[in-house]
């Protein structure tokens, strides 16, 4: 599985802990930035990591800003990317198995390394549970390319 990562100045030192996590783990790692803690815009660095998911050259994201806000409203107006912004593994065993969620949004000014670490762990291991969920999903998509009369 492919994994692109992204964070601004505020989830830099995050994203270097869950990357060395999923080297460690055997999985192929896409670090779009960015790359020190000097200020920058997350819109641009979550868009980074958007691009690849949906020219398909990675399979699910992780972006991380300051609360994981910036990066989720940024993740959810594309197309196709269902973003979770998640705190605790419980958000994120659902957000898989019930939203089909492709990106994790963290908050690198909230929660500790090893709560990050658990979250990463439970939403890469999780499926999707499809059946009366894959209905829901299909009508977010159906309902968002309707224009408001
Ligand atoms: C940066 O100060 C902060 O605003 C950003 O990291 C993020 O939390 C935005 O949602």
């Amino acid at each position: 599985m492919k994994i692109v990562i992204a964070s601004d100045h505020a989830g830099y030192f995050l994203k270097e802990k869950i990357k060395d996590f999923l080297d460690k783990e055997g999985y192929e790692v896409i670090d779009v930035g960015t790359y020190s803690t000097v200020s920058v815009d997350y819109p641009e660095y979550g868009y980074k990591a958007i691009e690849k998911i949906l020219k398909g050259e990675a399979d699910k994201g992780i972006l991380i800003c300051g609360t994981g806000l910036g990066m989720s409203i940024v993740a959810n107006r594309f197309p196709k990317i269902r973003a979770a912004l998640c705190h605790e593994p419980f958000s994120a065993q659902m957000a898989r198995r019930h939203n089909d969620a492709n990106v994790l949004a963290l908050g690198g000014r909230l929660i500790g390394d090893g709560m990050a670490i658990e979250i990463v762990k439970t939403f890469l291991s999780t499926e999707f549970e499809k059946g009366r969920h894959e209905r829901r999903i299909n009508l977010i998509e159906e309902l968002s390319n309707l224009k408001p009369k």
